[in-house]
């Protein structure tokens, strides 16, 4: 499975990079905007952060097809391998996609909000599907819609990938890796959510005042 962190929080990803297997990172509009940083400045900082063997998602702003194409390419110049550009499953972000593989650009079909939708990207040759589970949870069951797409897309045989987006808690992440998802995409926050736990910091410290108790210091030799 691919764990990618979907920041641009650029100390937090170091960090995680550090404490995780991270197979790249994604962004959207909405999360480079947030960083109050310049698109250039985010994507450089992506750029160096990250080995070339990491993948780096970025979304095209146009919505009219020649724009997002134009993005893509623009996008896709920006680093040598593993870029990807990531675009809306609009009408026009179907046309685009379909061009872009023609191009040979990796794709990202996002802002995906059923199975359906995902599939017919999958079928214009997109490399990757996103789905926005928590965001599906105000039509249905997010969860379960992801799952019923991972079994479209295996029954017949397709390539894409999903990589499940717009988590908002550590249990939706969970249940999709319980249910073999090639890919996730996850918030800085819900990443130290999965790594972090009371007990575990409890154990330590008693682990470390025994061993005091003991020895008179807190290391083995
Ligand atoms: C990632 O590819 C998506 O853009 C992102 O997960 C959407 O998340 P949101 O629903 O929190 O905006």
């Amino acid at each position: 499975m691919e764990l990618i962190l979907d920041s641009s929080n650029i100390e937090q990803i170091k960090d995680l990079n550090e404490l995780l297997h991270v197979s790249g990172v994604t962004t959207n509009p909405t999360i480079i905007t947030k960083s109050g940083r310049s698109f250039e400045d985010v994507v450089n900082d992506l750029i160096a952060v990250l080995d070339e063997e990491q993948m780096l998602f970025i979304q095209a702003v146009s919505t009219d097809v020649a724009g997002i194409v134009e993005e893509a390419k623009y996008i896709a110049s920006l680093r040598k391998k593993n870029m990807y550009v990531k675009i809306p499953v609009t009408h026009e972000g179907l046309k685009a996609i379909k061009e872009c593989k023609k191009l040979g650009i990796g794709v990202l079909a996002t802002a995906i909000y059923t199975a359906d939708q995902a599939f017919l990207a999958a079928m214009n040759g997109a490399d990757y599907l996103a789905p926005y589970v928590n965001r599906m949870d105000n039509y249905g069951d997010g969860v379960e819609n992801v799952k019923d797409l991972i079994t479209m897309l295996k029954v017949n045989n397709m390539n894409a990938k999903v990589v499940a987006a717009s988590f908002k808690n550590t249990r939706q992440v969970h249940e999709l890796i319980k249910a073999g998802i090639q890919a996730v995409t996850i918030p800085c926050d819900v990443a130290y959510n999965m790594i972090d736990h009371p007990g575990t910091a409890i154990a330590v410290d008693e682990f470390s005042e025994n061993w005091k108790k003991a020895y008179g210091k807190t290391t083995l030799r």
